[in-house]
């Protein structure tokens, strides 16, 4: 009532989360879609959200982001460090009266999609605090001599709110030492954001991630007591990917969402969700769900870079070949699943396998 932007959103966002855990995704989506709509009735009431901004562009320094509705899958090491950093974060102040607590900041490191943006949306959301985005890359694009003014300005603006803050990309300084830009300019951005991370008091959280932790700035690297490596899905990380992108978690699924496991090794989390994704459309739109041959090829493109497009179509002769062989080198699975999964039978399976070993 008295126009207070963030608190909606948050109160928004807290209800959305809810009605997804109560399995209600389209009022989660509709709550969501009401958020998404920047400030429109606010706004017309004379509020305007008071984000930082870059002084040239005018463009907002950081953005809200929202709290996910979808979980993120971990790995047991991975979840087993941002649990702990949860706990220590809800009990800050009775650490911080012990004398032992740690500055709140978490630094997550690992290849691109593997989950660290949603990992970050949902430690905000553990916590009931809003989430600032700020993308550091595009701090630095701005004019020379602005990017300290405009990092100052995060880090003005964020302990006012009790947020998260976010900081992504934050190996972008090091894309500094190329020669547009001198030495001197890359040690004064570097020392500007550690300033800022010094400035912040203890309880303030602050969590970056990076896909490139050997391009960070060691002294950067020490301001993050808490570290977590989100590496590419292992097996049972990439089982339960399936089982929850793909099945919508019906665990009598299981074995085909192991199977999947099996063969997609070296995916990374979004890539799961697209294909899982694109199945499900097919099956919407098309006359039948596509099989698990047809994805499992559809697997093996997306690996050699060369996205298939799912369909219904019949697979050839040499289609089952190579699932077959697929399927073997996982060493995972028995003959007599490959026979059902390639639809033919096993004498034929063992036929196969063995004209791939022959030539
Ligand atoms: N471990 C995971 N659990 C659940 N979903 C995942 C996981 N990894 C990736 N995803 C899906 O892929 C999407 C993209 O992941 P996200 O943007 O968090 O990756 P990222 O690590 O931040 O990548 P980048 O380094 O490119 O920014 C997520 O929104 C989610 O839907
Ligand atoms: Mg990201």
């Amino acid at each position: 009532m008295s126009a207070d932007y963030t608190g909606v959103r948050r109160i928004g966002g807290q209800i959305a989360k809810r009605l997804a855990e109560q399995n209600d995704l389209e009022g989660a989506k509709a709550i969501q879609g009401m958020l998404r709509k920047r400030g429109v009735p606010l706004q017309a009431s004379g509020y305007a959200e008071a984000l930082p901004r870059d002084v040239a562009s005018r463009l907002p320094l950081v953005e809200e982001g929202q709290w996910p509705t979808t979980p993120a899958i971990l790995g047991g090491e991975a979840s087993h460090a941002i649990s702990q950093f949860i706990e220590d974060a809800k009990h800050i102040a009775l650490l911080a009266e012990k004398g032992v607590s740690a500055r709140l900041g978490l630094l997550l490191f690992g290849p691109p999609g593997t989950g660290k943006t949603l990992l970050a949306g949902h430690i905000a959301a553990a916590l009931e605090r809003p989430f600032y985005i700020a993308r550091l890359d595009s701090l630095i694009s701005s004019r020379l001599g602005e990017t300290a003014k405009n990092i100052r300005g995060i880090f003005d603006f964020v302990p006012t709110r009790n947020a998260v803050l976010f900081l992504d990309e934050i190996d972008a300084v090091a894309k500094l030492r190329d020669d547009r830009h001198e030495l001197g300019e890359l040690k004064r951005v570097v020392n500007t954001v550690l300033q800022g991370l010094d400035s912040l008091s203890d309880d303030v959280v602050t969590i970056g991630a990076t896909n490139h932790p050997h391009l960070l700035d060691p002294a950067i690297w020490r301001r993050f007591p808490y570290k977590a490596e989100l590496g590419l899905p292992d097996s049972d990380v990439r089982n339960a990917l399936w089982l929850h992108f793909l099945f919508e978690g019906n665990e009598k699924r299981n074995k085909d969402a192991q199977i999947l496991a099996h063969v997609s090794q070296g995916l990374n989390g979004a890539d799961i969700e697209n294909l899982a994704l694109a199945v499900r459309r097919r099956s919407i739109l098309g006359k039948e769900e596509p099989s698990l041959a047809q994805i499992i090829l559809a697997i093996r493109a997306s690996h050699s870079g060369s996205p298939r497009l799912l369909d219904n179509r019949e697979i050839t002769t040499a289609d089952k070949k190579v699932v077959a062989s697929l399927l073997h080198e996982t060493g995972n699975v028995s003959q007599s699943d490959i026979a059902r999964i390639v639809g033919v039978s096993r004498q034929m399976v063992h036929r196969y396998l063995n004209e791939e070993t022959d030539g």
